[in-house]
Formats: C-alpha cells, structure tokens, sequence
C-alpha cells in the first residue's frame, strides 16, 4: 500500500480550489529531509498551508512523504515534475497537487489519467491555448518576470478569460501583492519564503515570519 492511498480515501480537491487556499505557494528545495516537517509547520504556522517541494534533490520525495504524515494541515504539492515517472511518484509520496514548468503531451496524459491535479507550467498563448486543449483552465506561468510579467498576464485576460494563472519565477516580495490584484491571478508561487540560508542554520522563526509578512493582507 502506498501513502497515495490516503488520497483516495477523501474527495480530492481541484487545482483551482488549491490555488485559492492561499496566497502564496512557497517553492521549496529541501537538501535535508529530516528540514521538512520543522519547515512545513513554520510555512504552515505563518499562514500558508500550499507548499510545492521540487523534485531537485535526492531526498525530496522523503521530504514530502514526511510532510504528509507529520503536517496535516500542510496542503504538499510536488514540483519540477518533467517527465510521467515523476507524476506517478508524486502520487505515491502522497502529494495533493503536481507543478511542472512546462507541458508536453505525455505528461498532460499521465495527469489526467493519474487524476492528481496538476498546474502545467506555460510561457505563451499558444502554450496556455495547448494546455487548455487538455482540459487545464489552472495554469503557472513559468518564468513570470522573464515571460513579461504583470504585462503579459494582462495581455492573455483577453483571449483566454477562462484559464487562472499562478505566475512563479522572478515573483519578489515587494511585487507579489499586484500580482495578486489581477483578476486571472489567484496566487503565485515563490522561493523567498524558504532562503537556503535559514534552511541550513533552521531558522524556523524566521520562515514563519516571511510566511506571516507574505499572509498578512492578501486573504
Ligand atoms: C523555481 O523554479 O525555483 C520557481 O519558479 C521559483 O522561482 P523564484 O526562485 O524566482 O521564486
């Protein structure tokens, strides 16, 4: 039996109602996973629950699974998803959401089929206009600032008033709030709230500080 069994035990929510749980999404990259639980609950703590762990080190399926078991209120998302296989892992460690920076054909099939929901990375129209041919109205735009930032998500309201965005990439402290002032914005993703140098010395108060300050007037 694997932990993804638990999901199946309780209706799974929608990427959109994940994507409006909470403001901020932070981007965690977790080298220790023995950092993970201390870390969700300091994120959770300061009042944001959503947490995306990238696949981008050795432990951080460890580290999601520990998240799941030992942080319940902690919605944990996998990240960096690129291939099928990391979808399917993701389900196993228990993930409730998968992100990946962009969309190709077999991952869009391994999603549906996986029934995870799932926030396809895009940097275009044409993309968000492919992605929305499978069925996703729930989209992250990756890179945000580089793709054109507040511009361009203004720009694609227009053509395509039905897909939600979650830009990530490039997102700031300072310029997250009038992110979220967009009307097809309903959070976004960011790393700031866990900077590697408060992970490595476990400076838990202040992670739940960052999270508490990027909570704080955007509910
Ligand atoms: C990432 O790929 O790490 C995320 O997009 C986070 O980007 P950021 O470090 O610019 O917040």
């Amino acid at each position: 039996m694997t932990k993804g069994n638990r999901q199946s035990e309780t209706p799974r929510a929608s990427m959109r109602d994940i994507m409006t749980t909470a403001p901020v999404i932070p981007v965690l990259t977790i080298e220790e996973p023995e950092h993970a639980v201390p870390l969700a609950r300091a994120l959770v703590a300061g009042g944001l629950p959503v947490l995306e762990v990238t696949l981008r080190t050795p432990r951080a399926l460890d580290a999601v699974s520990a998240m799941v078991r030992d942080v319940p209120d902690a919605v944990v998302g996998i990240g960096t998803v690129l291939e099928p296989e990391d979808l399917r892992q993701a389900v196993d460690a228990g993930a409730c959401f998968a992100v990946s920076p962009g969309l190709t054909p077999m991952l869009a099939e391994t999603a549906i089929d996986a029934r995870i929901p799932f926030l396809p990375g895009v940097m275009t129209p044409g993309e968000a206009m492919t992605a929305r041919a499978y069925g996703f109205r729930e989209l992250k735009l990756f890179p945000a600032a580089q793709a054109g930032g507040m511009g361009m998500l203004k720009a694609m309201a227009g053509p395509l008033p039905d897909v939600l965005f979650c830009p990530t990439g490039g997102i700031t402290p300072d310029a997250f709030r009038d992110y979220l002032a967009l009307p097809n914005v309903a959070c976004v993703g960011g790393s700031w709230l866990a900077p590697a140098h408060a992970l490595a010395t476990q400076d838990w108060a202040r992670i739940q500080a960052l999270a508490a300050d990027a909570a704080a007037d955007t509910q």
